[in-house]
């Protein structure tokens, strides 16, 4: 099994690699944005595929790979991973339909709640502590998830018809607009930006760029929050005003 993963903020990658670790496989993982994922789907029949949740739906990044590389998807066995910061009812539900209708055979779906990665909101903000322990108890359900899934018994979280209803009230209906398109709602503080270029190189849309020193910011945002939380300088905001605490899987690991 190799992993095929989005992530804008490490918890994607995390989990996915922690699950190919227990389940025993050697660990070729490979981003959405990187061409070597079109190649590594072509490659594959099992396939472990992870993604961050947004509004209860798919980053529009992850839903434009599937439709693009739709092909590519028959007749491949995958396993989701959909990691959230708290709440999505059906977040592996909204892969499997897409992956379905192009004639995947779904294994199965695991929702892994990890660290909130929007720095520039107060909501969900919680202590290092806290987050700490968020990636101790999502470790051990990745590795019991690993299991179940060797023993022929895949967990199948968010798949069903009571998630769907919960996925599609619970949110997905009010912030459907979010996910269809891309955001031009990135703001960057020239005042602050210091161009040092990390953003541009780190963003999996090339949507910045630097011209005079300053960072510029496009209209084709996923919202992953990767700049946000890596700028040394706290410039960038994307949802809030300013920036609260960056955040990355690493420190609370
Ligand atoms: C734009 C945006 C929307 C999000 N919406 C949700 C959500 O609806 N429910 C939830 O539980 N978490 C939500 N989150 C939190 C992320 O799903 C969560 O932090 C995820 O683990 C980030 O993974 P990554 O580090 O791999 O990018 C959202 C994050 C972003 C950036
Ligand atoms: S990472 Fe921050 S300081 Fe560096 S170029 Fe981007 S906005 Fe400017
Ligand atoms: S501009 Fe920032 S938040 Fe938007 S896709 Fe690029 S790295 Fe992610």
């Amino acid at each position: 099994m190799i992993g095929i993963y989005f992530s804008g903020t490490g918890n994607t990658k995390f989990c996915v690699e922690r699950f190919l670790q227990y389940y025993g496989d050697t660990i070729d993982v490979f981003p959405v944005e990187e061409e070597r994922a079109v190649t590594a789907l072509c490659d594959a029949t099992e396939i472990l595929f992870g993604y961050p949740v947004y509004y209860s739906n798919l980053p529009k990044i992850v839903r434009d790979f599937i439709t693009k590389n739709s092909s590519l998807f028959a007749g491949k066995k995958i396993y989701i991973i959909a990691t959230m910061g708290l709440f999505s009812g059906d977040g592996a539900g909204c892969g499997a339909r897409l992956m379905r209708r192009c004639h995947a055979e779904i294994l199965g779906g695991l929702h892994v709640k990890m660290p909130d990665c929007i720095s520039d909101e107060k909501a969900l903000k919680r202590t290092s502590e806290q987050n700490r322990k968020i990636i101790q108890d999502a470790d051990k359900k990745l590795k019991d998830a690993a299991e179940s899934l060797k023993a022929g018994k895949p967990v199948r979280e968010g798949l069903g018809l009571g998630s769907h209803a919960a996925g599609l009230l619970g949110q997905r209906l009010w912030f459907y607009t979010k996910t269809q398109k891309y955001s031009s709602r990135l703001k960057i503080d020239p005042g602050k930006c210091i161009g040092c270029g990390k953003c541009m190189s780190l963003c999996p849309m090339e949507n910045i760029t630097i011209r005079e020193q300053k960072a510029l910011p496009h209209a084709k945002c996923t919202m992953c929050y990767r700049c946000v939380n890596r700028c040394p300088v706290q410039a960038i905001t994307l949802l809030g005003k300013r920036v609260y605490e960056q955040s990355s899987v690493e420190k609370y690991l």
